[in-house]
């Protein structure tokens, strides 16, 4: 060993400065869990929004027949006085009644079934004004037809006879012609249609 080498070495072995503090890499076969980060904001919030949209449509669903019983659509009969579009009021002659169906739709508590017959009326015209009655018979519901020569109404059952205007003559029903409501809309006629109870003497309405 030359002097040279000989100096160095004692420098290295004396030499003061700490070893090398470079950080030592993470083992990749630890056993311990990394750390779960902190889960975004948006994303907990679409999942928020998400769940609140899925228990929303599912609330309607239950609900949804509750909400039909309370509040049915319009156009359906059993829901009170709801006007039906009969015929255009220039397609009813000055006088002389004529029967039209009423049509719209059948509604109960769960089901809507659309544009069914749902009974038959008689209207008269008088000018701007149309009196309507219902053709089904007071007493026991067969259909009421216009007598001959049109001097009043009659029921082929039992015989009850109706004058023009609706009033009980004769026979076996309890009451006269049961009348409904009307109005002209946009050129059309429309009737309240409605039901009512047979066989008894007071006009109730059923549906
Ligand atoms: S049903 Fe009309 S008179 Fe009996």
């Amino acid at each position: 060993m030359t002097k040279q080498e000989s100096e160095e070495a004692t420098e290295k072995a004396t030499d003061p400065s700490p070893p090398d503090e470079t950080p030592a890499r993470p083992d990749a076969t630890a056993s311990e869990p990394p750390e779960a980060l902190p889960e975004e904001p948006s994303r907990r919030r679409a999942l928020t929004t998400f769940v609140s949209a899925g228990s929303a449509v599912y609330a309607a669903a239950l609900l949804l027949p509750a909400y039909r019983f309370i509040d049915q659509p319009r156009g359906a009969i059993g829901q009170g006085a709801h006007f039906f579009r009969i015929a255009p009021l220039e397609a009813l002659p000055e006088g002389k009644p004529v029967a039209f169906k009423v049509r719209g739709d059948q509604q109960d508590a769960y089901t809507l079934t659309r544009n069914q017959t749902l009974g038959a009326v008689w209207l008269q015209r008088q000018g701007q004004t149309v009196r309507a009655m219902t053709a089904e018979c007071p007493h026991l519901g067969c259909a009421i037809s216009l007598g001959p020569e049109n001097t009043g109404f009659r029921c082929p059952c039992h015989t009850s006879r109706f004058s023009l205007d609706g009033q009980s003559e004769s026979g076996p029903s309890p009451r006269s012609m049961d009348t409904l409501d009307t109005r002209i809309k946009d050129g059309w006629i429309e009737v309240a249609f409605s039901r009512f109870r047979q066989g008894v003497v007071t006009k109730e309405k059923i549906g």
